[in-house]
């Protein structure tokens, strides 16, 4: 007996440039700030270095920067340091955009991050909390850069607060 089912497909859309210098000029300048933030990453086993830049509604930017500890689960992206200082200096705030961008020792730098599994779950929290999406700019050093307009594109299926409430 065949099983029976039916498939469902889902699609992301993202905005490629093909170097920062494409992008709409908000887009840019929170990338600059996501760069100049990752030069501060305390990154002491990885060498790799991430910057983000968090946008929030009344027009305030929030940096952060990923900090790795010795005992390693310990640390945090950089992603999540800055959305969760935004949230917690401006809680009641939406957040617009968080541009992300890195630097690695290994080399490879001219494609866009892909921001964890993690990090996804945490910007997916805030389009819930403030039932606003949040734009998402991921750079490199150089080279292309990706940019979407939810996080939703990134993390489709999200488990969200709807299934605790
Ligand atoms: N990291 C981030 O800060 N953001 C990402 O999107 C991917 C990874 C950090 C975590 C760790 O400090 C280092 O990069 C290597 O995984």
């Amino acid at each position: 007996m065949p099983h029976k089912f039916t498939t469902l497909q889902l699609n992301s859309e993202f905005e490629v440039y093909n170097n920062e210098n494409d992008l709409p000029a908000t887009d840019f300048n929170l990338l600059q700030q996501a760069k100049k933030s990752l030069v501060k990453a305390y990154a002491p086993y990885s060498n790799f270095l991430v910057g983000a830049a968090v946008l929030l509604e009344n027009g305030s930017v929030v940096c952060g920067n990923n900090q790795e500890n010795a005992a390693y689960p310990s640390g945090l992206c950089a992603e999540r340091v800055a959305l969760f200082y935004a949230s917690a200096e401006y809680n009641n705030i939406p957040v617009v955009a968080i541009a992300i961008t890195y630097k690695s020792s290994g080399g490879m730098m001219d494609s866009p991050i892909s921001p964890c599994g993690s990090c996804r779950q945490v910007i997916a929290e805030y389009e819930e909390k403030h039932d606003k999406k949040i734009r998402v700019i991921m750079g490199g050093e150089t080279g292309k850069v990706f940019a979407c307009n939810s996080v939703n594109e990134l993390l489709p299926l999200a488990f969200n607060r709807k299934a605790l409430i």
